[in-house]
């Protein structure tokens, strides 16, 4: 880990923040992505740099601007001087019930959780490629098993679990591509998982009867990235054991 450079999307808050901490800590230098959590990212960044001056640095954008994602990957290398893992974490979350599904929508979920780890994937591929470097897309367990009124995003990290596949096919040998799919790791912060017995009735579907911890899904970003040379196309689901449960 020490000395690569890594980009994480949506690295500002939450899973990603837990993230962008554990490799740090391992030694990597960081490029932060967020879109709106401007003041978490630059918490982070000065909290990080505290510990290392200079190995963390931001980058804002909104990942639907498709246009936009080359532009990450070079401002990261300008930075950074190369490119060594990305980490696609960034997403949106939120209900798609049949009948009431728009193509705002979808243009939202597939974006984030679809598109937008393509796109980024692509411009990323000839500096992973240099540094021999690697992908890790954050998935979900609710890619093969679908979430009741999810359609859409259930459909797009289906799309991302495919799309981690068909990488690793097209950018071997030189790059590796694998998926994390969490299962119930932090609530949404809003909507119907508020209510205390959907909470219960989740974590009563885990087979180790609790969430995991932020730091589970970190931990197997920095194993996929620094400990699994000959891992790639695989997505490693890190929830408890609920997908064999469910
Ligand atoms: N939390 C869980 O228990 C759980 C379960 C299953 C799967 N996952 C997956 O694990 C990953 C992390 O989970 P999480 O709960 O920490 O995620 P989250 O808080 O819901 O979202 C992470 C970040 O995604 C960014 N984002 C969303 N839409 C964006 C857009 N259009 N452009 C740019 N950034 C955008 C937001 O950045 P800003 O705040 O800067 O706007 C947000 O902070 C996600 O891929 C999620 O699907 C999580």
């Amino acid at each position: 880990m020490q000395g690569k450079v890594i980009l994480v999307t949506g690295g500002a808050r939450r899973v990603g923040a837990a993230t962008c901490r554990r490799l740090h800590a391992q030694g990597a230098n960081l490029v932060v992505h967020y879109r709106a959590s401007e003041s978490e990212a630059r918490a982070l960044q000065s909290e990080l740099d505290q510990v290392r001056p200079g190995s963390v640095a931001l980058v804002q954008a909104n990942l639907l601007e498709t246009a936009r994602l080359p532009r990450l990957i070079d401002e990261t290398v300008t930075h950074f001087g190369r490119l060594d893992a990305l980490v696609n974490n960034a997403s949106s979350f939120f209900p798609t019930p049949l009948g009431e599904i728009t193509e705002d929508g979808w243009a939202d979920l597939i974006g984030s959780n679809l598109k937008a780890p393509l796109f980024l994937s692509q411009a990323a591929a000839p500096q992973l490629k240099r540094q021999q470097g690697c992908i890790v897309n954050i998935v979900d367990i609710h890619s093969e098993r679908p979430l009741k009124r999810y359609v859409v995003y259930n459909a797009a990290k289906g799309g991302l679990a495919s799309l981690t596949r068909s990488l690793a096919v097209e950018l071997a040998p030189e790059v590796r591509v694998n998926g994390i799919s969490p299962g119930p790791i932090l609530w949404p912060e809003e909507g119907e998982w508020m209510d205390e017995a959907s909470r219960q009735h989740i974590i009563g579907r885990t087979l180790l009867k609790r969430t995991g911890e932020p730091d589970d899904i970190a931990r197997t970003v920095s194993f996929l990235i620094a400990d699994a040379p000959y891992i790639t196309g695989q997505i490693i689901a890190v929830d408890g054991g609920r997908s064999v449960n469910l």
